[in-house]
Parts: structure tokens; sequence; C-alpha cells
């Protein structure tokens, strides 16, 4: 996921530590997630990413 060798992402830590804090929370509000419309992607010849991600949730 963040590669290997000499150019390991150097974000790992900091990404791993918002991905823990986002789910964390996230998950502690429901356990069911479901997608709430299409994903809006990124247009980037750059890299890849997600711009928006409709969600919705049972609490
Ligand atoms: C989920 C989030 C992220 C993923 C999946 C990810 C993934 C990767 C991958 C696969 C590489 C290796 C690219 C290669 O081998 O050419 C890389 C490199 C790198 N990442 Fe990330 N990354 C993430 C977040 C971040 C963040 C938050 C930062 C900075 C705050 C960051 C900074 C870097 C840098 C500077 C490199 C280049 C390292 C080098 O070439 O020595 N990344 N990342």
């Amino acid at each position: 996921m963040f590669g290997h060798g000499p150019h390991f992402c150097l974000g790992a830590l900091l990404a791993r530590a918002q991905m823990m804090a986002l789910f964390g929370d996230v998950l502690s509000r429901t356990t069911w997630l479901d997608a709430a419309g299409d994903p809006v992607l990124l247009r980037s010849s750059f890299q890849r990413g997600v711009k928006h991600l409709p969600l919705r949730w049972q609490s």
C-alpha cells in the first residue's frame, strides 16, 4: 500500500494515524455504511484520488 525500499512512503505513519482517527470515529457511530451516490474521482495526470464519496449510515 505504501511502497517499499528506499522510496517507501514518508507519510505512511501520518496516513495510518489519519485513517485510524477517521474510521475509529465513523465506526463508533455506526456499524452500517452504504454509498449515497457515485464517487467523484480526482482529475489528475499526477495522482489518483477520490474527491467526494457520499456515504450514509444508520446510528
Ligand atoms: C493513504 C495515503 C497514502 C498512500 C496510499 C501513499 C502511498 C505511497 C506510495 C505507494 C509511495 C511509493 C511511491 C514509489 O514507490 O514511487 C509513496 C511515496 C511517498 N509518499 Fe505517500 N502515501 C500516502 C500518504 C502520504 C502522506 C500523507 C504524505 C506526506 C505527508 C506522503 C508522502 C510521500 C512521499 C514524500 C513519498 C516519496 C518517498 C520517496 O520517494 O522517497 N504520502 N506514498
